[in-house]
């Protein structure tokens, strides 16, 4: 299992660019099903989760290539239906399949995704609105066993705005008979990446990026070609990096407009930042003033950023509360970060982080995507070496994380072991 060497104290400086996002092209690669034909994605990143997703089309009878960013897939071939325990329990997107498989061919059976490091993650909302356009769901095994002749369209209202609800969803109404509307549908700029993607291929969607989300069935799905859009993760990844250390750091090829909320909060850590379309630039402060955060659903501050706004306030000024809303056991980098001399006290969904004057090297071990970023925004300001074990997390999410950093002056390198 590969590591990372961190040595700190440094300070970033320079540019980085975003890679396309890993949660707005997993739906799109799962939407393909629909098309039964070769759908081409641009700026696909080189992660993990890509090559399980593809693994797992493969397994199905849908095979792709990846070449320069470039995702061809062809869907002409759908053989199996069934996604199975070993690549579901590696990656939970893998319950994309589900709707699309259903839409057109009937059947899926899906291995149930089980918990995950930081909380039960149920799918029952994905299950209620499938069953809900007529899809007859039974589990057993382990697996969710789905069939249905046609689904129809019918009002779904999701007790949550769920995103991957929303996905599977959007992605079995738009082959089925008539009307669906989602209510309280998620707003994340993935689901609105689906519908536009889908809407290339006929789909007839609106209401995308608003919590009322109204599709009309049609009979097909043309093979679309699209271009995802930049990492928001990502890009509020760097630009924490670039408050906690104290540099200087222009971040290109993204949307500032999707991670409004996070320029805001870095923001009232008395960073400097300067926007356009596609570029952010960031200046640290000295030391980051203490700020409070409460995670949401998009527009809010995303829960996938609070690891990371959490590295930042171990160095504040002051004291800071962060409350998480959407996943309330969502603290696995704590004792991580307090290994590095941070003070922080949880107290069910509410961390209280005490700001220290400076943080020590230790030996770290990374427990999802999101919290190993984390652990390495703190690695870089810390005194001295940090290794960070288990960091295939980190690959699921990020493409090339260490040479970007390297490239914003970090000492930081990969051991394969
Ligand atoms: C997606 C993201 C993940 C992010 C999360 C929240 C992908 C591949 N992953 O995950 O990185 O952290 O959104 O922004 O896009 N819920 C239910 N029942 C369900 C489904 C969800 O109760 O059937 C609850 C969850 O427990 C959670 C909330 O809804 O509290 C949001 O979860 P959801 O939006 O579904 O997250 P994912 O789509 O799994």
């Amino acid at each position: 299992m590969d590591s990372f060497l961190i040595r700190g104290p440094c300070r970033l400086r320079g540019e980085v660019a975003v890679s396309g996002a890993k949660n707005a092209m997993l739906p799109l690669m799962a939407a393909s099903i629909l098309t039964g034909g070769l759908c081409t994605l641009e700026n696909i990143p080189g992660l993990r989760d890509t090559r399980t997703m593809m693994k797992l089309l493969d397994v199905l009878g849908v095979s792709s290539i990846l070449e320069d960013g470039i995702l061809t897939i062809d869907a002409s071939g759908v053989s199996s239906f069934e996604a199975p325990y070993d690549l579901v329990r590696t990656m939970r997107a893998s319950i994309y399949v589900l709707g699309p498989l259903v839409a057109r061919y009937g059947r899926a059976r899906v291995s149930m995704p089980g918990g995950c490091a930081w909380g039960p993650r149920p799918v029952d909302l994905h299950l209620k609105g499938l069953k809900a356009l007529g899809a007859d769901i039974r589990i057993d095994h382990g697996y969710i066993d789905a069939r249905a002749e046609r689904l129809h369209g019918t009002e779904i209202v999701l007790s949550v705005p769920s995103v991957g609800a929303t996905v599977n969803i959007i992605m079995a109404a738009v082959l089925a008979d008539g009307r669906t509307v989602i209510e309280n549908a998620a707003r994340e700029p993935e689901i609105t990446e689906l519908a536009m993607a889908l809407k290339t291929g006929g789909a007839d969607i609106e209401g995308e990026g608003t919590s009322r989300i109204t599709i009309e069935g049609v009979q097909e799905i043309e093979p679309f070609s699209h271009r995802v859009i930049p990492d928001r993760i990502e890009t509020g990844t760097f630009a924490a990096a670039a408050v906690l250390t104290g540099g200087a750091v222009e971040i290109v090829n993204c949307r500032p407009d999707h991670v409004l909320a996070v320029i805001d909060k870095l923001a009232s850590c008395g960073a400097k930042i300067e926007a356009t379309e596609s570029t952010l630039r960031v200046t640290g402060p000295e030391r980051p003033e203490p700020v409070d955060i409460g995670t949401g659903f998009y527009p809010a501050f995303p829960t996938d950023m609070q690891a990371q706004m959490m590295a930042v306030l171990c160095l504040a000024r002051g004291s800071s509360t962060i409350v998480e809303h959407v996943y309330p056991d969502r603290f696995t980098h704590v004792p991580e970060l307090r290994r590095l001399g941070a003070r922080i006290h949880v107290d069910g969904s509410v961390a209280v982080v005490t700001g220290v004057d400076r943080l020590e090297g230790a030996p770290l071990m990374a427990t999802d995507i999101r919290a190993s970023s984390a652990l390495i925004l703190a690695g870089l300001v810390a005194e001295g070496e940090s290794k960070i074990l288990r960091i295939y997390h980190i690959d699921r999410g990020y493409e090339c994380i260490e040479d970007k950093f390297v490239k914003l002056g970090a000492d930081i390198r990969r051991i394969k072991e």
